[in-house]
Order: structure tokens, then sequence, then C-alpha cells
């Protein structure tokens, strides 16, 4: 039986066989659910840019009647203006709101969307993904791209939408002069296109390296001690200004390019308009072309540049915000979701058997397991013990499914790993690993992660814990906030707060990963009863270096290279005088 292929999670979804169209209907899940809303902006925005055409409409009648006596009676022109602007500013005004309510609507369901794709993704998202790169899409980037695309797509509506009333009008007034205006037409469509491919391209490589840029920064922040320890200051400033400078680079790049759009359109319309103005004096002296008429005609061809600048700009914010929000999109589509079965039991006996066992790492060459059979006895306790990288780390990873096998079969109480409910399968452990991570909240809520508070049940466990004595100290007891990630707690009381957490958990098996390692021998001592005591009645898998631990297991399987080497009992091993009585003579022993 062999896994799944391994998924290479990209973020670049830009999908270049799509069309633009198609890229933006992707979307249409999200910031296409509230219809009412869309079609009152639709709505005011038709109204918008029919009074475009409007204010030329009224310069006619005025400058050919109302310079004649009698002729215009003079309430009509300020009841026809404030009627004018009042119906364009209020058009404009509920397009704005309808929009917003939609992109944040939009936005809402996006980001619950990719929340909850990190909590359920596969793991191997978070091999491929550094948390700058996945915080940073989900907070900062699909919140500039939609507000990006939803402002630009009103502004090509509102345009789009007043060029063609303009168009029409001009047309109307006089259709040889509108012709010549038109010919200009596919001069700037083809400028568009070409300076918007270029963006594209642009555009993603700025992504790319605002990530780096964030990777960096996240890195010396997470690193900040070991930096100045080993004096890395220089070499990671270096490292952040080549990246800084490549920003900038990109940043000019994509602005000489888009920054020529207007120039050059604007150019064009110049050319427009003087053909224009000179077929027209041509013409009026010619025919009968009012003075009323003509200065309709160049004020509505004058209006009309406004709106053809904003349409030649408009790409460069779509294009950007497509990106963006594809980005979040790919994260929600192309990420697989962890794949579990439906077998549940409500508690396990624990009875755990590995058959035929192969795990191998992409990166690696050989497998980092390869057992052929283990089987461990409901509440026995097993050591697992192997030099460093021997795969001990990753026999416990296999067991939660936080990693896949590439061959054989490990059952819980006989069934199958990947026949069991992944959150039933994952509640029968309690883990106790160096890495332990607490949240950024109250001692409470860390010991009863993912369970309900009850308090008497925290103390006790704290008790067991041999972490009350130190929690009573605290100004707020239990509630005292633990800030982020604990790092104010001395690396025993973050142990034995994990403790807690486990004795709470109370789950069958017990998973304890080097749990001691990292503590001098005062707290270890501490640590250790407590540890005593969580073990009791659990089916254990402990790993650890210290063979105080080791020494009373009721059995000792050593891992090499990732295959079982040796098993027995403390004395059985030290007679064989094999790999464990040389790991018990390397140092072992001095540490118990
Ligand atoms: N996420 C990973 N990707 C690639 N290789 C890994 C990964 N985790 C562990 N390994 C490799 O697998 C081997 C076993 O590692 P591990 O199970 O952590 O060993 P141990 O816990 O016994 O020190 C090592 O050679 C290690 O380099
Ligand atoms: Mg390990």
């Amino acid at each position: 039986m062999s896994a799944e292929p391994v998924h290479q999670i990209e973020f670049d979804a830009s999908a270049p066989a799509l069309g633009i169209w198609q890229r933006i209907r992707r979307l249409l899940p999200y910031f296409g659910a509230l219809r009412a809303t869309w079609a009152m902006v639709a709505i005011s925005a038709v109204v918008g840019a029919a009074t475009e055409p409007m204010i030329p409409a009224l310069l006619k009648p005025l400058l050919d009647k109302g310079f004649q006596q009698g002729e215009l009676p003079i309430w009509t022109v300020p009841v026809s203006l404030l009627l004018l602007f009042g119906v364009r500013g209020l058009a404009g005004y509920i397009s704005q709101i309808g929009l917003t309510r939609i992109t944040h609507h939009g936005l809402l369901i996006l980001r619950q969307a990719m929340f909850n794709k990190i909590l359920e993704a596969d793991l191997k998202l978070f091999a491929s993904q550094s948390s700058s790169t996945l915080s940073n899409t989900v907070v900062f980037e699909v919140q500039n791209g939609a507000t990006m695309l939803v402002n630009a797509l009103l502004s090509l509506t509102r345009n789009g939408l007043t060029l063609l009333a303009l168009t029409t009008y001009l047309f109307y007034l006089n259709w040889k002069l509108t012709l010549i205006v038109a010919a200009i037409f596919p001069a700037v469509a083809w400028v568009m296109r070409v300076l918007t491919k270029r963006l594209h391209r642009l555009t993603q490589a700025n992504q790319q390296a605002t990530d780096e840029l964030a990777y960096v920064v996240e890195e010396n922040v997470l690193a900040h001690r070991d930096v100045r320890l080993y004096g890395a200051q220089a070499i990671q400033a270096a490292r952040f200004e080549r990246l800084s400078e490549s920003l900038r680079h990109l940043a000019m790049k994509s602005t000489v390019a888009g920054a020529a759009m207007t120039p050059m359109t604007q150019m064009l319309a110049a050319v427009a308009l003087s053909a224009v103005i000179s077929v027209a004096l041509v013409q009026s002296a010619s025919s009968a072309t009012s003075v009323g008429g003509f200065v309709a005609f160049v004020t509505a061809m004058l209006m009309i540049i406004a709106p053809v600048r904003q349409l030649s700009e408009v790409s460069s914010p779509i294009t950007r915000g497509l990106v963006s929000l594809e980005r979040g999109l790919a994260l929600i589509q192309s990420t697989p979701n962890e794949s579990g079965g439906d077998f549940a039991m409500p508690r396990a006996s624990g009875h755990i058997a590995l058959a035929g066992l192969r795990v191998k790492y992409p990166s690696a060459t050989e497998p980092a397991l390869d057992i052929s059979e283990l089987t461990v006895m409901p509440g026995e306790t097993v050591a697992l013990v192997g030099a460093s990288g021997s795969g001990k780390t990753s026999l416990v990873n296999v067991l939660t499914r936080f990693i896949d096998m590439d061959a054989g079969q490990v059952t819980l109480d006989g069934h199958d790993l990947r026949d069991w409910q992944l959150s039933t399968l994952r509640a029968q452990f309690s883990l106790v690993s160096q890495q332990v991570v607490m949240i950024n909240d109250t001692i409470a809520a860390n010991v009863a992660l993912g369970m309900p508070v009850d308090r008497s049940k925290v103390l006790e466990c704290l008790v067991s814990a041999n972490l009350s004595q130190f929690t009573q100290t605290l100004p707020q007891g239990i509630d005292t906030l633990v800030g982020h990630n604990a790092t104010q707690l001395s690396g025993g009381q973050r142990q034995r707060l994990a403790i807690a957490r486990a004795l709470y958990k109370d789950a069958p098996i017990l998973i304890l990963d080097e749990a001691t390692s990292a503590l001098d021998t005062e707290s270890e001592r501490a640590v250790q009863e407590a540890l005593d005591r969580l073990m009791k009645d659990r089916t254990t898998l402990v790993i650890a270096h210290r063979l105080s631990t080791v020494h009373h297991a009721d059995r000792i399987v050593v891992l090499d290279h990732g295959k079982i080497a040796e098993t027995g009992n403390h004395t059985q091993l030290l007679q064989l005088d094999g790999l464990y009585a040389r790991l018990y003579r390397l140092g072992l022993h001095s540490e118990v």
C-alpha cells in the first residue's frame, strides 16, 4: 500500500490559461452572494453614468436659446443643475456603500474559509509555507486584494458606462466627428494590453519578494538571541538589505510600466481633440452647426478623457487585486485536507501494532523508519532509545498521523490508523514533548486546551503536575495569562504545564518525547514525579536520553537508522552488549 503523492503546495495560482473574466468569476462564491446589493450598485452606476451626458446636453439649449431674451425661463437653470448633481451624487454614494458591503462580506467568508483550511489542511502545508506567508495571506493580502479589485471594478463599471453614455450622445450630435474620436480607441486598447501583461508579471514577483522579506523578519524575531550571541547581525542585515533592494527595484519597475499608461493615453486623447476641433471648425463654416451644438460636442468629448484615463489605470489594480485574492483561493482550493476514516470508539485500550512500516521523507534518500514488527500491549511502558536522528520522533508522528507512512500497517486496538476518524484517533493520545506550544491565554485555558474548563479538575491536574505551588504565587492564579507561547515561564514550568495538560486530557496512550531533556536536575525531579503520576495505568511510549526513565520501562526498543536493532529490558540489553550497551557506556548512565 503506498501513500498518496506528496503535494507541493504552491501559492502561484495565477492560472495564465484563464482570461481575466474567468478569473474574476472564480471569486463569485465569495463576492457574488449579495445579489440585491449588486443590483443596487448596478442601478446606481447606470443612473450615475446617464447623468454625465446631461451636463453637455444642458449647455446646448442654454447657449442656443438662453442668451436670446424670453426663450428660456430663468428658473429652469438652477432647478435642472441641482437636480442633476443631486441625482449624480446620490448614485455615487449608494454605489460606494454597496461595494464596501460586498467587499467586506466577501472578505469575511474568504478569511473564514482560509482559517478553517489552516485548521484542517494536510500537514504538508506547514512544511512548504512559513507562518509569515500564511498569516500575511490571510490577514493582509486578501484585504488589499479585495479592496483594490472591488474599487477597480466599480471604476470600470462607472467609467465604462459614462463612456458609453457620452459616446452615444456624441453620435447623436455629430456622427462624423465621433468616428474620428473612435479611431483612436484601438490604439489605446493596444497600449493597455501590452502594459498590463508586464504589470502582471511584476506584481507576482513583487509579492514573492514581499514574502521573502517578511520571512527574514520572522526568522530574526524568532532567533533574536542566537543572532546576537553568534554576532550574526551583519549577515542578517545584509540579507535584509538585499531583499529590500530587490523589492525597491521591482516597485520602480512596475511604476515605470504603470506610469507610462496615463501620459500615453492622454497624448492619444489630445490627438483626437485637435482633429475634432479642426474638423468641426471646417464643418461650421459650410453647414449649419450651431454654437450650442459645437460647445456641447467639445464638452462631451473633453468629459470623455477622464473616464478613458481612469479606465486605462484600472488594469493595474485589477491585476494586483486578482493575484492577491488568488493566493487566498489557492490556499483554500489547492491545499488538500487531512483525510481520515470513519471508525470511532470512545476510548481505546491502547494496543498498538506496527507491521512493515516504512516512512521516507521526500527530501531524504534513506527511509527514516523501516520497522518490520512491533507490538505494544495495553498498559505497557515501552522506551524508545537511539541516537539522534534514528527515527524516534518520526515513529511518534506516525501514530498521531502527523506524517503519512509510505508502506505497511499500523493498528490501534486492531483498527488501521487510516480507518480511524482523525479527531477520535488523536483523542487517544497525550503528548508531552520538548516543543509543546502554549497559546496566549490563561493557565487554566492552556491546561484544558480543546475542552471546557473545569476549574477544580484544572487545579487537581496542576497539583499532580507539581505546578500548583508556582501557580499559587501568581497574582491571578490559574487565570494568569501566559503570554506569547508562555515565554515568561521557565523550561521546567512549561514542561509541567504540558504535563498538566496531558493529565487533564486523560487519554489512554501517553507519549513522552524527550520530555525532560531540557531540564536541570532540580526541576527534573519535580517533572519526573509528575510524569510517574501521569504514566500510571496508561500505555506509554517514552523517548528519553536519560536512563532514569528508561530503566523502569517494561521493554526497551533500540532504534538505529530507522530499524529496530534490539529489544529487551535494561538487564537483558546490557548482557547482549550491543548498541544499547554502547549508548549506555557513551554517557547515558552518567545522567541517571
Ligand atoms: N520533516 C522532516 N523532513 C525531512 N526529514 C526529516 C523530517 N523530520 C525528520 N527528518 C529526518 O528523519 C530522520 C529521523 O528524524 P527523527 O525522527 O526526528 O529522529 P529522532 O527523534 O530519533 O532524533 C532524521 O534523519 C531526520 O533528519
Ligand atoms: Mg526526536
